[in-house]
C-alpha cells in the first residue's frame, strides 16, 4: 500500500517571498527520496507541503492522484523541530495517530509499545517530552510516525539529533521497516553519506528549484563506494 506523491508545477513560499518556483517531480510509490541543499534552500518548506501544512502559492501536490489540500494520516511527518504535544506522556503521544485510526485501548497500548520497543525507548513511556533529551524525543516522533502505518512518511532531518551510534540504529530501523512496509519515504537530511546510504533518489534543492536529482543504484550497502556520487552532490551544494 504505497503512495506515489507528484509535485506539479509546484511554487511554495511565504509572506516575505517565494522559496521555490514551479518544481515539477514525482516520487515514485515506495521509493526513498532524499533531498539536501543548503540551510535556507526550501527543504522544510517542500516538506510541509508535501503533508499538506502549507497551501501552495502555485501549482499542486497530488498523493495518490488525488490533489492534497490537508494533513492525511496516510502522510505522516517527522518534524525537524519538536513535534510532539508536550502535555502528553511519551507513550500517549505514540498512540495518537493509532487512535485516530480508531485502535480499541488495548491494542493502540501494545502497538505502541512494539514501536517504542524498537525505537529503544523502553521504560520512559511515562515520561514528558520535556524530561528528554532532543535525540530521544526525534525517536519518540520516528515511533508515532511509522505506528500509525501510513503510506508515506516525510522525514525533515530525523536524525540530526542522534550520536553517530543511535544515528547508525536508526538508519538501520528505518531500512528495516521500508522492507516490511514498503512505504514511501521522502527524507530530508544534510548529510551527505546518510542520504547516499537510504536514498534510491537523491534531490539536491537550490536557487528556487531542483538543481539536480541523482540515481542511487542499489542494493543499500554501507559499505559501498559512493564516493563518485558524494563528489556529484557536493559539487551541487
Ligand atoms: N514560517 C515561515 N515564515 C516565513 N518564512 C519562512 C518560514 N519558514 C521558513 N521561511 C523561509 O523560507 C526559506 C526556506 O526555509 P526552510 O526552513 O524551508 O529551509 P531549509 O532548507 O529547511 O533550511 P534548514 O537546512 O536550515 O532546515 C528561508 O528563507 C526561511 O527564512
Ligand atoms: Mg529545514
Amino acid at each position: 500500500m504505497t503512495l506515489g506523491i507528484t509535485l506539479d508545477s509546484l511554487s511554495l513560499g511565504y509572506a516575505r517571498g517565494p522559496v521555490l518556483r514551479e518544481v515539477d517531480l514525482t516520487v515514485r510509490p515506495g521509493e526513498v527520496l532524499v533531498i539536501v541543499g543548503a540551510s535556507g534552500s526550501g527543504k522544510s518548506t517542500l516538506l510541509r507541503a508535501l503533508a499538506g501544512l502549507l497551501t501552495p502559492h502555485g501549482g499542486r501536490v497530488l498523493a495518490g492522484g488525488e490533489e492534497v489540500t490537508g494533513t492525511s494520516r496516510e502522510r505522516a511527518m517527522v518534524f525537524q523541530d519538536d513535534g510532539l504535544l508536550p502535555w502528553r506522556t511519551v507513550r500517549r503521544n505514540v498512540e495518537l495517530p493509532l487512535r485516530i485510526r480508531g485502535l480499541p485501548r488495548g491494542e493502540r497500548r501494545t502497538v505502541a509499545q512494539e514501536w517504542l520497543a524498537r525505537v529503544g525507548l523502553e521504560g520512559h513511556e511515562d515520561r514528558l517530552p520535556r524530561e528528554l533529551s532532543g535525540g530521544m524525543r526525534q525517536r519518540v516522533q520516528l515511533a508515532r510516525a511509522l505506528a500509525g502505518a501510513p503510506r508515506a512518511v516525510l522525514m525533515d532531518e530525523p536524525f540530526g539529533a542522534l550520536d553517530a551510534q543511535t544515528r547508525a540504529g536508526m538508519q538501520a530501523l528505518l531500512l528495516d521497516v521500508l522492507r516490511d512496509t514498503r512505504a514511501t519515504i521522502v527524507f530530508v537530511t544534510h548529510d551527505v553519506d546518510e542520504a547516499l546510504l537510504l536514498a534510491d533518489r537523491v534531490v539536491v534543492l537550490g536557487s528556487g528549484g531542483v538543481r539536480t536529482t541523482i540515481e542511487v543504484p542499489g542494493p543499500r550497502d554501507p559499505a559501498a563506494d559512493r564516493a563518485e556520487l558524494r563528489e556529484k552532490i557536493l559539487k551541487e551544494l
